[in-house]
C-alpha cells in the first residue's frame, strides 16, 4: 500500500453516509474544523484515528486506505488466470491466483510473462495408460537449469521442482483442460499449451 487515507474518500464516505463533518466529528472525538482539514487535505488523521474512521464510514481500514470498498475478486478467480513469482536470488517460486505485491530475499518480484516454448526449450508429453511423462528438452547444469514444471488448470495446479543434478522430467496427471508451465533459470516462464 503506497497511500495514505486521502481527504477526497474521507468526504466521498462522510457524505455518502449522509452525514455532516460536525456529525463525524462528533462520532470519533475530534472537532468539525479537524474533519474539515482532512478533507481539503490540510492534515491527516493520526493513525490511531483510523479504525473509528473506518467504522463510522462503513468500511474496512485497508479500504479506507486505499480509497474504494475492495471485492473479493478470488470468489470467482480462475487458476488459469494466476501468476507466477520467481525470487532471483533464491529461487523461491509463488503462483498467486490475482494480483499480488510478492517479495522475497528483499525484492518486490515482478508478475511473470510466460512465452511460448521454443526450439531451445522445447516439451515432450508422453502418455502411458493415465500418467504423462514430461521432458523438457534442456540442459541441466548449476549455471542453466529448469527449476520448476507445472500444470494449471482452471481449478489445480500441481507443481514440481526440479534440481540441476536431476533430468528435466517428470510426471503429472495431466486432467482436464490446461496449461504446462516451467521455468528456466536463464530465461524465464514458458508455456505449452495442451
Ligand atoms: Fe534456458
Amino acid at each position: 500500500m503506497n497511500t495514505y487515507v486521502t481527504g477526497n474518500t474521507i468526504k466521498q464516505l462522510r457524505e455518502a453516509r449522509g452525514l455532516t463533518q460536525t456529525e463525524l466529528a462528533e462520532r470519533i472525538g475530534v472537532s468539525s474544523k479537524t474533519i474539515s482539514k482532512w478533507e481539503t487535505a490540510k492534515g491527516l488523521p493520526d493513525i490511531s484515528l483510523l479504525q473509528p474512521l473506518a467504522q463510522e464510514l462503513g468500511i474496512s481500514v485497508i479500504e479506507l486506505m486505499n480509497g474504494e470498498p475492495i471485492q473479493n475478486k478470488n470468489i470467482s478467480a480462475n487458476m488459469l488466470r494466476g501468476r507466477f513469482y520467481v525470487c532471483p536470488l533464491c529461487g523461491n517460486a509463488v503462483h498467486s491466483l490475482g494480483n499480488a505485491v510478492v517479495s522475497c530475499c528483499g525484492i518486490t518480484l515482478p508478475p511473470l510473462e510466460a512465452e511460448q516454448t521454443d526450439d531451445d526449450h522445447a516439451i515432450t508429453v508422453e502418455t502411458v495408460e493415465d500418467e504423462h511423462f514430461i521432458t523438457v528438452h534442456h540442459p541441466m547444469t548449476k549455471q542453466h537449469f529448469i527449476s520448476f514444471v507445472a500444470f494449471v488448470t482452471a481449478d489445480r495446479i500441481q507443481m514440481v521442482k526440479l534440481y540441476p543434478e536431476g533430468n528435466a522430467e517428470t510426471r503429472l496427471q495431466l486432467r482436464g483442460i490446461g496449461q504446462i508451465y516451467f521455468y528456466c533459470n536463464r530465461h524465464g516462464l514458458f508455456r505449452h499449451k495442451r
